[in-house]
């Protein structure tokens, strides 16, 4: 039963009466010397959400800043968003305020699927996100964990070229569905190592189960209207879906924890040792009498299935989108790759250290398509000023990523084009420390894989190009590919990307 489709007026009329409500108890509470940043006319109880509709949210605010300035602040019902958008301001929160806007908001999904905040990307800033952080850092992404990452990528890798020389000669390939699948094993492999399943016991597949938990992490109505949004998230069935959608994905990982159980750690050498074997020993108090508690261990497991796949499969679709489009790069590119790589025998041999147009060309991809248009929200933990406005404690902030990356007075006229020798006049700097462009966000909650991913997207793309040609599919001209994406949370092609491969010898 959809209450809110059925009844619109209904609902509505509700808000309104809830919003006013709201209003008037905000404006009493508003300390009055305030100096606020500037803000688009708003009604009561919505806010200023109707002038949101209609269009993706990152471009609605984007326009808007376009009228009222780097720095603005919106209501949506009852909660309060700076909006930022330009580079000066992005660094005055994640640098100079970087230790005040460091926390993260409150929803109803991220609570749930995170154990209630026992995570990384979700969790308020505390000494137990410090210490999650950590971990991952150290057990997951780091050096420790380097070469069994690099085992998997090239294994991974290996196969897929395998797949594509297997490939009918002038067919099409789903790109896109390969280059989830590659990553997905990725990522589940250094996670799970040999217990890795890839499909659950019951239930929807892992695949649904990822886009099913990153849809509810885009929140629900009752996050931005509490009590009046309850009663919509309870009759519209979307309690009801968060439910579903953690316990699915619940079972999974108690399956594979389980299975972790039965190995005998002690016979495990640490170099075969996977990120769950890991965390499992780490469930065992230690010395100074700290030890992970199961829903942490599950807390990061989660995290690592919704933010490390998505986001790179996304960066690789993207990627081979816009050289497909732009011929000019793509030979360049090619030329590049077989020059340096001349000679190789095997996927393993593929070194990139010295492919400058490659780094280039991914992070021309990365600005163009930020996979996070605003990043994970940014929360201020207490009272500060920006710019000299006001801005109070809990405030989300939304950096407006997607545009700044995009601004044509931040990067000139050619903005809007996919030319990576932008980059040639930046000192071979392909650091990301830099507030032109976030596709990792900024500061201490900055993606905290910004240094190794990067990595992982030159190595796949080095192989795709070197063992194949690639065209579009027949009939098709290139420059006709379409390049529209399906919106927020995260940028993903509207269209599949099918390509055509042919061998090269
Ligand atoms: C190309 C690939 C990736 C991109 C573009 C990307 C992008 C991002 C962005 C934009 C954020 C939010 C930063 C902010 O709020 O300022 C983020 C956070 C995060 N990412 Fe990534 N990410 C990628 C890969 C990964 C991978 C492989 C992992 C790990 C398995 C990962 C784990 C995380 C975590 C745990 C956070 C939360 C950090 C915190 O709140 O302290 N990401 N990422
Ligand atoms: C291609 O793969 C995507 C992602 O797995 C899938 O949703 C889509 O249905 C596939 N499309 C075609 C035409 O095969
Ligand atoms: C996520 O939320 C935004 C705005 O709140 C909405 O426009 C968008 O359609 C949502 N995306 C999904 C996949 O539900
Ligand atoms: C125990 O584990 C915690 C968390 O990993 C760590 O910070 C601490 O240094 C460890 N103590 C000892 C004595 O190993
Ligand atoms: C890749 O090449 C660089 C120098 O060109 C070298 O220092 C590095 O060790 C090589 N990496 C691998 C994995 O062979």
């Amino acid at each position: 039963m959809d209450i809110f489709n059925e009844w619109p007026i209904t609902t509505t009329l509700l808000l309104s009466i809830f919003s006013i409500l709201v209003y008037n108890i905000l404006r009493s509470n508003m300390p009055s010397k305030a100096k606020l940043p500037p803000s688009p006319p708003k009604l009561p109880i919505l806010g200023n959400l109707h002038q949101l509709l209609g269009k993706p949210r990152h471009e609605a605010l984007w326009q808007l800043s376009k009228q009222y300035g780097p720095i603005m602040q919106i209501h949506i019902g009852s909660k309060h968003f700076l909006i930022i958008s330009s580079p000066a301001m992005a660094k005055q929160i994640m640098k100079t305020q970087d230790h005040i806007f460091c926390s993260r908001t409150y929803l109803k999904a991220s609570e749930q699927l995170t154990y209630n905040f026992k995570d990384i990307a979700f969790s308020p800033h505390s000494a137990h996100w410090r210490e999650m952080r950590k971990i991952l850092v150290s057990e997951f992404l780091g050096p420790k964990r380097a070469k069994l990452s690099k085992r998997v990528l090239v294994t991974e890798t290996e196969s897929m070229i395998r797949a594509l020389s297997l490939h009918p000669p002038n067919t099409e390939v789903n790109l896109s569905s390969m280059l989830f699948e590659i990553v997905k094993q990725m990522v589940c492999k250094v996670a799970f190592g040999t217990n890795y399943r890839q499909q659950p016991l019951k239930g929807p597949s892992l695949d649904a189960m990822i886009d099913e938990a990153n849809e509810l992490l885009n929140g629900s109505i009752g996050d931005s209207f509490p009590y009046i949004g309850f009663l919509i998230d309870q009759f519209s069935g979307w309690n009801r879906r968060l439910d579903d959608g953690f316990r699915n994905l619940d079972a999974y990982i108690d399956t594979i924890i389980n299975d972790h159980l039965k190995d005998n750690l002690e016979e495990i050498s640490e170099e075969d040792k996977d990120f769950v074997h890991t965390l499992l020993d780490m469930s065992k108090e230690n010395a100074s009498g700290y030890r992970l508690t199961n829903a942490d261990l599950k807390a990061l497991v989660m995290d690592v299935l919704t933010g490390g796949i998505d986001s790179t499969v996304l960066t690789l679709t993207w990627l081979m989108s816009e050289i497909m489009k732009n011929p000019r790069v793509m030979q360049k590119l090619q030329s590049e790759i077989r020059n340096c790589a001349r000679g190789i025998q095997s996927v393993q041999d593929m070194n990139t250290t010295k492919m400058t147009y490659l780094k280039m060309v991914v992070k021309e991809s990365l600005r163009l398509h930020t996979p996070a248009p605003y990043l994970i929200p940014h929360v201020s933990l207490s009272h500060t000023q920006v710019s000299g406005y006001d801005v109070f404690p809990s405030t989300i902030v939304l950096i407006n990523a997607w545009g700044i990356a995009r601004d044509p007075s931040v990067w000139g006229e050619n903005a809007a084009e996919f030319y990576p020798e932008r980059f040639e006049n930046h000192d071979g700097d392909i650091g990301w420390d830099r507030f032109d462009m976030l596709p990792f966000g900024g500061g201490r909650r900055s993606c905290p894989a910004k240094n190794t991913a990067p990595a992982n997207v030159e190595f796949v793309i080095a192989n795709l190009l070197y063992w194949f040609d690639w065209g579009p599919p027949s009939g098709m001209k290139s420059e006709d590919l379409n390049m529209e994406n399906k919106g927020i949370p995260v940028l993903k092609r509207k269209v599949p990307l099918r390509l055509v491969p042919t061998k090269h010898n």
